[in-house]
C-alpha cells in the first residue's frame, strides 16, 4: 500500500509566524528517506496554510510525485495547470470548514467541474475525485473521465473513536454502554463494508483507488487490508505524532501499518 503524506500541518505551523521554519523542502526529504511514496498538499483559496511558492518549490524539489488537492475554482484551476503537479485532487471546499468536509458532489452537467477535469487533463495532470463511498458517484467520477477516485474515510474514522474513545466519565449504566458498543460495533462493520464495496467497484471499472481523512495509527489497520485501494493519504495523524517522535519516525510506524 502507497502512502501520500499531506503536509499541510507543517505549513500550519509555519505560517502561525510567517517565517520560514519549519521548512517545507526539508520536510519533503525526510518523507522521502523514511520510505513516502507520495507528497500530498492542500491549495486552499483561503491560503491558510500551503501557498503557491509552496506549490512551485515543492514540485521542483520533490522526487516523490506532487498530488495537489484544490478546489474546482476556475482561477484555482489555472493556477494549478500552471504549477503542474503530477496529480490533482479535486476536492469540495468552503471557507468556515477546519479541513475538508464531505466528498465531492458529482455531476455530468456541472460546467466548473467539467471545465477543471478537461483543463487539468490538456495540461497532462492526472485527475482524481475525493468522493463519498458510493456506487452511483463511482460511476459518474468513470463517466467524467477521472484516472483516480479517493474514497472519504472521514465517517469511519468518526465511528471507529466513538466506539474506542474514553467512556469513563459518561452517565450511562454498563448495560447502556455495552448497547451502545454494540450499535457502533454494526456501524463500523458497515461503514467498511461500504468502503470495500466501493474500492472493488471502481477498481473493477478501471479506476486507481486512494483512500484517506481522518485515517490514524489505530484505525488505519483495516483499511489498509483492502486490496482494491492502492494509496492512502495521511496528514493529521502523522503529523501529530511527529511533534514527539519525529518526522521520519512517525512515517516509518505509519508505513509499517500499511
Ligand atoms: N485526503 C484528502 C482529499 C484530504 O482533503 C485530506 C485532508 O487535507 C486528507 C486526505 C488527509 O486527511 P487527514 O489530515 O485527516 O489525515
Amino acid at each position: 500500500m502507497k502512502l501520500g503524506v499531506n503536509i499541510d500541518h507543517i505549513a500550519i505551523l509555519r505560517e502561525a509566524r510567517k517565517v520560514n521554519d519549519p521548512n517545507l523542502i526539508e520536510a519533503v526529504g525526510i518523507c522521502k528517506i523514511a520510505g513516502a511514496n507520495q507528497i500530498t498538499i492542500h491549495l486552499r483559496e483561503d491560503r491558510r496554510h500551503i501557498q503557491d511558492k509552496d506549490v512551485k518549490d515543492i514540485i521542483m524539489h520533490s522526487s516523490l510525485p506532487v498530488n495537489l488537492e484544490c478546489s474546482i475554482d476556475p482561477e484555482i484551476i489555472d493556477i494549478v495547470c500552471t504549477l503542474k503537479p503530477f496529480r490533482a485532487t479535486l476536492v469540495p471546499e468552503h471557507r468556515e470548514e477546519l479541513t475538508t468536509e464531505g466528498g465531492l458532489a458529482l455531476s455530468l452537467n456541472n460546467e466548473k467541474l467539467l471545465n477543471a477535469i478537461e483543463n487539468l487533463q490538456n495540461n497532462e495532470i492526472e485527475v482524481s475525485l475525493f468522493i463519498e463511498a458510493d456506487i452511483k458517484t463511482i460511476k459518474t467520477a468513470k463517466k467524467l473521465g477521472a484516472e483516480w477516485v479517493e474514497l472519504h474515510t472521514g465517517k469511519y474514522a468518526n465511528i471507529y473513536a466513538m466506539l474506542f474513545s474514553n467512556l469513563s466519565h459518561t452517565p450511562h449504566s454498563i448495560k447502556e454502554l455495552e448497547l451502545e458498543r454494540k450499535k457502533l460495533k454494526k456501524m463500523l462493520k458497515k461503514e467498511l463494508n461500504r468502503i470495500k464495496k466501493a474500492a472493488k467497484f471502481a477498481k473493477k471499472l478501471g479506476l486507481k483507488v486512494a483512500a484517506g481523512h481522518g485515517l490514524n495509527y489505530q484505525n488505519v489497520k483495516e483499511i489498509a487490508k483492502i486490496k482494491a485501494i492502492k494509496e492512502l493519504n495521511i496528514g493529521q495523524s502523522i503529523i501529530a505524532r511527529s511533534i514527539f517522535r519525529g518526522l521520519e519516525q512517525a512515517i516509518k510506524e505509519m508505513k509499517e501499518l500499511l
